[in-house]
């Protein structure tokens, strides 16, 4: 089954042609990050109008790339929420109208579901491995740290997520403080390469509760009375950078290592735009052969960060296991919670 994937949640616009969830025949992202790069934000109503100019020719090049015509897709999902409210719009309305004309279904698609479902993506010609549920999948990005429980493809239960800041968020605001460009994930990633990530101590958020919650807000905080405090740390950019970017991970490795004390899982899997850290990556890898479980991550960088083929893949299993419900129309909503 062959299926168009929109994803137009934040500052990017997404199509893909995926077929049976796994094989990503094309996955097209055209982003605005770089109109935002001095803001350490994104201006909503700015990228909304960069997305209806680019919406349409993202969809032509996705179906160009993948060597398909529009009459073998046999379905569309979009992302519906949550996210920003005008960029969503444009998505669900260009794939509801498009859906329309072409006469197929159109499955409305939560964006977490589509990031847990991005390790499913294989390259064209890459070999797709057989994944085991239980899966325990951390999921963060600029807008949530999320951890779940993952019996099935729609059956997930979440453990923990953040109360404050997002870890990408953590991330972005660490690199506004040090005037690194926006995104802060790559830039301070790059910036700590050689430095001593135990330059500077930083604290262990939420240490001693049982809870499988994360906190970043705290860190951010001490960064910034490190500078204030410190002004001559700046002199030692990648010492500063290491550090933060080891307390961030270890604060998420650490919510993965209690998870896994409590839960019997087959598999981790880490997704999201933060998964494309290299330093959390190769903790990961030591954690997970300690537990004696198989580490997966996104397969390539574009399925980390919001991409449209984790969408069409998620709208697919979404159709596979429950057809009636991918069958039901669907509101589009900013701040979509998961049922
Ligand atoms: O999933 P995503 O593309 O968009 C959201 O849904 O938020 O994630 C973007 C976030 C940003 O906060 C960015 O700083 C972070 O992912 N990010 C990274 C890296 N690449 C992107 N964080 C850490 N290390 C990276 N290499
Ligand atoms: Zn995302």
């Amino acid at each position: 089954m062959i299926l168009l994937g929109i994803e137009t949640s934040c500052d990017e616009t997404s199509a893909a042609v995926v077929e049976n969830g796994r094989t990503v025949l094309s996955n097209v992202i055209s982003s605005s990050k770089a109109l935002f790069a001095a803001l350490a934000g994104v201006i909503p109503e700015e990228a909304a109008r960069k997305q209806v100019e680019c919406m349409i020719p993202v969809i032509g090049q996705a179906l160009k790339e993948a060597k398909v015509e529009r009459s073998d897709i046999e379905a569309i999902a979009v992302t519906r929420g949550p996210g920003l409210l005008g960029s969503l719009l444009v998505g669900t309305v260009t794939g509801r109208t498009l859906a329309e004309l072409w006469h197929v279904p159109c499955v409305g698609v939560h964006h977490s579901i589509g990031h847990l479902t991005s390790t499913w993506l294989v390259p064209p010609g890459g070999f797709a491995e057989e994944i085991r549920f239980p899966i325990l999948t951390l999921s963060a990005s600029g807008g949530h740290t999320d951890l779940w429980l993952r019996e099935g493809h729609n059956r997930n239960r979440l453990l923990g997520r953040s109360r404050d800041d997002a870890a990408g968020e953590a991330f972005d605001k660490g690199a506004h403080l040090l005037s690194l460009p926006y995104p802060g994930g790559p830039s301070i990633s790059k910036a700590a390469e050689g430095g001593d990530v135990q330059a500077y101590a930083f604290p262990h958020p939420l240490s001693g509760e049982k809870s499988l919650d994360f906190s970043f807000s705290g860190l951010k905080t001490s960064l910034k009375y490190l500078l204030r405090d410190h002004p001559e740390a700046r002199d030692d950019l990648s010492g500063v950078c290491a550090s933060y970017q080891n307390a961030i991970t270890r604060h998420l490795l650490d919510g993965i290592a209690s998870a896994l004390d409590r839960h019997h899982v087959l598999e981790v899997h880490i997704v999201g735009g933060v998964s494309a850290n290299t330093h959390l990556r190769e903790r990961a890898a030591e954690l997970c052969s300690r537990h004696g479980v198989i580490l997966r991550t996104p397969l390539t960088l574009a399925y980390c960060t919001d991409n449209a083929a984790m969408i069409a893949a998620a709208g697919y299993f979404l159709i596979q296991e429950h057809p009636e419900e991918a069958q039901k129309p669907f509101a589009t909503e900013a701040s979509l919670a998961l049922s």
